[in-house]
């Protein structure tokens, strides 16, 4: 299953969301990839580190080696590196992915992680694709390679009004590019119980019959304590409110997995 995270607004919780997600799909025993394509690296230093920045085959360089025609290929599996945690792989960012776009994009790219990922989705059962927070050539890419698609919502009227936006271009990529993209559904994040704005925009979301998940994830330091201490929630506080939300998101998403799957079967 190949599943991208995307918003093309910054800090709605593509990060948080699409990495605590995986690990949670890797200690349910799920072998788990997650494919970091923003420059800001933030899933990679989340799940691997600081030394991610070290490391020599990562996404940008899968990508550049598609626009060399000479040397031996190498496999997509190459730019993926284990993480400490038990059946959780990364394909992590670099600031080069900045400097290949306009020349990936120049020279129709577009499809080449589709390519990839369909392979990779042999060994890897679950598959997250953290994306930028625009609309460019990666999270293009990855809405076309992706079988659905899970939109971060950050409960902000401006929010509203770029998710309709988002919703479009959803629809286009599907009619041009990848009729089977599905939408799982609209996450709202930073859920705040006492404020009345978020309730109101929730309810009008709803009521045009947008699919928003019922799992609110709330806002907790947590969160924050686990992207510095670069260890997932599942593992830093299995028993926290917040985990115990992305774990019932987890679980919705896992049933709109099996319903879709009995339905092409
Ligand atoms: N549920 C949450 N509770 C508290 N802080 C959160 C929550 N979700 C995300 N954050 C924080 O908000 C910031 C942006 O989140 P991030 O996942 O990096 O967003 P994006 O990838 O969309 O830019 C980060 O500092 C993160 O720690
Ligand atoms: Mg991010």
């Amino acid at each position: 299953m190949k599943r991208v995270i995307f918003n093309q607004k910054g800090g709605v919780g593509k990060t948080s969301i699409s990495c605590n997600l995986a690990a949670i799909s890797a200690s349910k025993g799920f072998k788990t990839l997650v494919i970091d394509l923003d420059i800001q690296g933030n899933s990679s230093e989340y799940l691997l580190g600081e030394q991610y920045r070290t490391l020599e085959d990562n996404a940008a360089d899968f990508f550049k080696q598609k626009l060399s025609l000479f040397g031996k290929a190498k496999e997509a599996g190459d730019f993926i590196y284990q993480t400490e945690f038990e059946n959780l792989f990364v394909m992590p960012s670099n600031p080069e992915l900045a400097v290949i776009e306009r020349e990936l994009e120049s020279r129709h790219k577009i499809y080449k992680l589709r390519d990839a990922l369909n392979k990779l989705e042999s060994e890897y059962e679950h598959i997250y694709i953290d994306t930028p927070p625009a609309l460019n050539f990666y999270s293009r890419s990855a809405l076309i390679a992706a079988d659905t698609l899970v939109i971060p919502f950050d409960c902000d009227s401006f929010s509203k009004v770029a998710l309709i936006g988002l919703l479009e271009t959803v629809e286009e990529i599907r009619e041009d590019h990848n009729p089977e993209l599905g939408l799982d559904g609209i996450v709202v994040n930073q859920f705040q119980t006492q404020a009345k704005l978020p309730q109101q925009l929730i309810a009008e979301m709803i009521e045009e019959g947008l699919p928003v998940f019922d799992q609110y994830l709330s806002s907790s330091v947590k969160m924050k304590e686990s992207r510095s201490q670069q260890t997932p929630l599942i593992y830093l506080a299995p028993s926290h409110k917040l985990t115990q939300q992305l774990c019932a998101l987890h679980d919705s998403l896992g049933e709109l997995m099996e319903a879709r799957r009995a339905k092409s079967a």
